[in-house]
Order: C-alpha cells, then sequence, then structure tokens
C-alpha cells in the first residue's frame, strides 16, 4: 500500500505503511476578501449591442460555422487584449465547421488553485442570441475588463472562457476541459458557468452543484433582497455539465429559458406569471429588445461578487491533503471494500468543506455507494447507487461538513458494488483539509 503525505507541491514523503508525521504547513494570515466593484450595466449592454451589430452584418446570427461566430471571438479577443488580458484561440471541428473557444488568463494567482469563468459565446441560427447567449457572455467579459481595471492581484488565478457550438451538445467546452491534461484539470477549483442571465420575464435561479459556489452566488442575491431558487430547467444543459463530468466544482446562474414562469414566482420576482421566461429562446426575436436590465445588471454585479470572493479568499495551504493511490479491486454484487488514509499532525476538527475525492475506475457508476467514515466511525453517504445511472467511473470531489469529526486518525472511503454484472476498482482517492 502507498500512502502519501503530500507536504508542498515539490516534496512528497512516501513512506510505505507509515504516515508522515511532519506538521500541517502554517496557515497564512487571512487575506481580507476585498469588496467587487458594480459593474456598469451600461457597459454591458455596449457589448450586447455590439453582438447585436455583429449578427445583422452575418445574416442575423452568430452560429457555429457562421462568420458571425468568428466575429464575435474577434470582438470579446481585442477587448481582452487591450485589457492585458493573456488570450488563446482553441479551433477544433464540428459539424464540417471550424468552432473556436476563447480562453483568457489574468495573469498572477495561484495557478494550482484557478477559479474560472464562462460563457458560450454562440447563438442558435434562428436568431442573434443576445439573452442565449450574448446575456453571459457580455457579463463575464465585463467582469473580466473590471479585474483589468481594479488590476485585481487575486490570490488564486482567474481564467475567463467563451465557448463555441454551446447550441449543438456543448461541443465547445467538452473540447476544452478533453483537452486538459489531468494535471491542469486539476489545478481549476471551480468553474462558474453563466447561459441566459437577462432573460425579459426572469427567475433568479443558481445552480445546485457545488455548495462554496451556490453559497457565493446566493449571498450576493440575499444581500439585495432578492430570492432566488435551485435551477431546476434542464441539469446539464449548458457548458457547467462538461467541467461537472470530469469532477470539477462548478455553479452559475439563470434566467430561464422556455419553461412558464408561475404565479408564486411572479409574485416574488414580479414580471408575467403563465408565460416563459424567455418567449424568444432559439427564436429570431432573440435581440437586443428581448433583455430584462435589472435581471442583466443584478447578475452581473453576482459574478463580480462571486469572482472577487473565491479568488481572492485564503487559498488553502499547499500539502493539506492525505491520498491514497493503492488499487483496491470492487467485488461485483458483494462486501463493501474500504480504503483508509491516516491524518496525523492537525489540531481540532475537520473543516465544514472537508472535501473527498474519488477516482473510481467501473463499467457502471450506478451500481456504487460510496461512503466516507469518520476516525470514529461516523459515515457520512457520498453517492447511492441508481439503476439507470449508466456511465462508467466516479470522479469526482464530494464535499462533506466534517466540522463534528476530529481531524486525526484513519479516514475510510467505503465502496459497495450492489448490482451484479459490473465490475471496477479503487484507483486513488483523497481528502483535502
Ligand atoms: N443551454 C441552453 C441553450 O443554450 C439553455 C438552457 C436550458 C440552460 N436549460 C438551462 C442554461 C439550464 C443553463 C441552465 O439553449
Ligand atoms: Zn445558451
Ligand atoms: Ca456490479
Amino acid at each position: 500500500m502507498k500512502l502519501y503525505r503530500h507536504v508542498a507541491a515539490t516534496a512528497v514523503l512516501a513512506i510505505a505503511g507509515l504516515l508522515a508525521s511532519a506538521a500541517p504547513a502554517a496557515t497564512a494570515a487571512p487575506t481580507p476578501v476585498l469588496a467587487a466593484p458594480d459593474i456598469p450595466l451600461a457597459n454591458v449592454k455596449a457589448h450586447l449591442t455590439q453582438l447585436q451589430s455583429i449578427a445583422t452584418a452575418n445574416g442575423g446570427n452568430r452560429a457555429h460555422g457562421r462568420a458571425g461566430y468568428k466575429a464575435s471571438v474577434d470582438y470579446v479577443k481585442a477587448k481582452l487584449d487591450a485589457a492585458g488580458f493573456t488570450t488563446s484561440v482553441q479551433q477544433f471541428t464540428t459539424s464540417g465547421a471550424t468552432g473556436y473557444n476563447l480562453i483568457a488568463d489574468w495573469p498572477g494567482g495561484d495557478a494550482n488553485q484557478t477559479v474560472m469563468a464562462g460563457a458560450h459565446l454562440d447563438s442558435v441560427s434562428s436568431g442573434a442570441g443576445i439573452n442565449d447567449n450574448g446575456s453571459g457572455s457580455a457579463a463575464v467579459l465585463e467582469t473580466a475588463l473590471a479585474v483589468s481595471r481594479a488590476q485585481l492581484q487575486p490570490t488564486k488565478h482567474l481564467r475567463f472562457g467563451w465557448w463555441g457550438a454551446e447550441e449543438l451538445g456543448l461541443v465547445g467546452s467538452k473540447y476544452y476541459v478533453n483537452n486538459l491534461p489531468a494535471a491542469e484539470r486539476s489545478k481549476i477549483s471551480g468553474y462558474l458557468n453563466f447561459d441566459m442571465i437577462g432573460s425579459p420575464n426572469p427567475g433568479y435561479f443558481v445552480y445546485d452543484d457545488d455548495p462554496a459556489i451556490e453559497k457565493t452566488l446566493k449571498d450576493y442575491f440575499a444581500g439585495i433582497g432578492v430570492a432566488t431558487e435551485i435551477e431546476t430547467e434542464g441539469d446539464g444543459r449548458s457548458d457547467h455539465a462538461s467541467f461537472k463530468n470530469v469532477g470539477i466544482a462548478v455553479g452559475g446562474l439563470f434566467t430561464g429559458a422556455s419553461r412558464t414562469k408561475s404565479s408564486a414566482q411572479a409574485q416574488k420576482w414580479g414580471g408575467t406569471a403563465g408565460q416563459a421566461f424567455d418567449r424568444c429562446y432559439h427564436s429570431s426575436c432573440d435581440n437586443t429588445s428581448n433583455i430584462n436590465d435589472t435581471a442583466l445588471d443584478r447578475n452581473s454585479d453576482a459574478i463580480a461578487h462571486a469572482i472577487w470572493t473565491l479568488s481572492t479568499e485564503p487559498t488553502t495551504p499547499p500539502g493539506d491533503f492525505y491520498e491514497n493511490t493503492a488499487d483496491v479491486a470492487i467485488p461485483d454484487n458483494g462486501t463493501a471494500v474500504t480504503s483508509s488514509v491516516s491524518v496525523t499532525g492537525r489540531t481540532g476538527n475537520a473543516p465544514a468543506t472537508l472535501k473527498a475525492s474519488v477516482d473510481i475506475k467501473h463499467t457502471w457508476r450506478g451500481d456504487l455507494v460510496l461512503d466516507l467514515v469518520a476516525p470514529d466511525g461516523t459515515t457520512y453517504r457520498l453517492k447511492n447507487s441508481s439503476g439507470n445511472d449508466s456511465a462508467d467511473n466516479v470522479i469526482a470531489t464530494y464535499t462533506v461538513d466534517a466540522s463534528s469529526e476530529a481531524a486525526n486518525g484513519a479516514w475510510k472511503l467505503r465502496v459497495q458494488d450492489v448490482a451484479a454484472q459490473d465490475t471496477g476498482y479503487i484507483d486513488s482517492w483523497k481528502l483535502t483539509f
């Protein structure tokens, strides 16, 4: 069995059957979290006006494979280049045409902890796509430009992305994630997605994925007294799914597409009950008139709040993770197996955001039940079995509120395969404090 205590990025102590007793790295004094600036609505709308002009000049749309898409990329890229971002355009091919992702890195910050925000920049071919998704594209762009105006020096590294061919099935974002080496993927602490954030009859929906990202976004709306709901209009229908599928923590905002606003929702948010959040969804009328300014303004400010908060908060001191990379076979439809890591040298309890990252290779992930077992035997359910979860592998990070558990001791990942035929093994797992 190999047990690793990672003491620093450069030093790995590998001690057979034994645990490193080195004290954890001293935690730096917490850096005060800076307040985000107000994102000027007029600037966000000016980007939308430009995207509309690009569509108008190019056959009325900004769809994958059409001139209006590439012109949109050029517009956003020029703004970012002028503001000091390091940009790159990633090409891919789908449906017989070249697609483009635009990636913009803000120099500085800890690249091992990269906070990423993105939006799809393509429209459908039936219209200019100003709400879907000029709105997210423009708000992420203006947030990036605000980072530059503030000359923000975040503790974490910041990266922004504009995806191509989302409307063809998340093609651009999947391409980006699939072409990131595993080591680069693991440096992304979180990905925030903004797709449709200015719907004309808006709701205020927050993705219910990573709890820390969700809380950061909800905190903003709570602060301005706006109620939110969990986003349920088709989980996995935008680019965050590409990141979530490889175990990256995700979150995001959404103001609604073709679903109808209920009367309860109209009461809390205003607008028209019995009408779609966006009656022009995927239609030719998704133009600059198809935007609710208040929704666009609030969501833009929420993005800035999240970017500032997540990138300037104190970072996890390096070395505070404990990993077991020994393979453990999981018997088919059999008894539970465990893999342990021993945590030593810490003081007090585990955090409320203890992260258990698992890498399980399996031919049918739905067979698997996962628990984290604390040193005192308390179990925390990470994942249930599901007859119709037919994907393979469980490569995911689960956040556990372990604040009532002593940190030190032997923690176990317990895995049971509860259905016949498909099999696999624990490849590795780790706990991050
Ligand atoms: N991504 C979809 C589109 O571009 C819109 C959409 C539907 C969506 N449901 C969602 C976006 C949920 C975010 C979250 O057409
Ligand atoms: Zn969209
Ligand atoms: Ca099985």
